[in-house]
């Protein structure tokens, strides 16, 4: 099933998610929806907050990256109640984009290495570290359950230059290819 995406506006999305037991209900029917969704909507990761819960999972598939990062040609992994433990490497920039900020793209500064904690959708605990476009991804979803995006991280003069366009997405004023929840309904 695919669900209808939150969009900018929408309160859980600043939220801080909260972590699930293992005997969450439906887990499997529900991660399953997640990458449907994930995958309708072109999207290379998806946040639970991005579909209305406000828990702590999100599903990445970095195979995008594959072209430059051969590595991540099966990269496609589920992080539940994850925990960056830290960041390091030299900060760089890249252009994101967010299936909660459509039409939105802009360059974000990261830093280049993750290493996270996080148990997989058999609650398989692990401790790995991460660099380039899925270190990029993961800190991306991550802020999700953090109740943050992208655009926080934007100089207080771009933000402003956004703020129609943001106005837009609230209002529901945009045409994404995949259904949206519009916030101010
Ligand atoms: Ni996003």
């Amino acid at each position: 099933m695919i669900y209808p995406v939150t969009v900018y506006g929408d309160p859980i999305l600043r939220k801080v998610a909260q972590p699930i037991q293992p005997d969450y209900p439906d887990l499997k029917e529900f991660l399953e929806n997640m990458w449907e969704t994930m995958y309708h909507a072109d999207g290379v990761g998806l946040a639970a907050p991005q579909v209305g819960r406000s828990i702590r999972i999100f599903v990445i598939d970095a195979s995008a990256g594959a072209d430059e990062e051969p590595e991540l040609k099966d990269f496609k992994k589920t992080f539940i109640n994850p925990q960056i433990l830290e960041t390091s490497g030299e900060p760089w920039a890249l252009e994101e984009g967010c299936l909660s900020l459509p039409e939105i793209r802009e360059d974000i500064t990261r830093p280049e290495v993750v290493r996270i904690r996080y148990f997989d959708e058999q609650f398989q605990e692990h401790d790995e570290t991460y660099g380039g476009f899925a270190a990029r991804v993961i800190q991306h979803e991550y802020d999700h359950l953090e109740g943050k995006l992208f655009i926080d991280y934007l100089s207080p003069l771009r933000r402003k230059l956004l703020r129609g366009r943001l106005g837009n997405i609230t209002k529901g004023k945009i045409n994404p290819n995949y259904r949206i929840v519009i916030p101010s309904r």
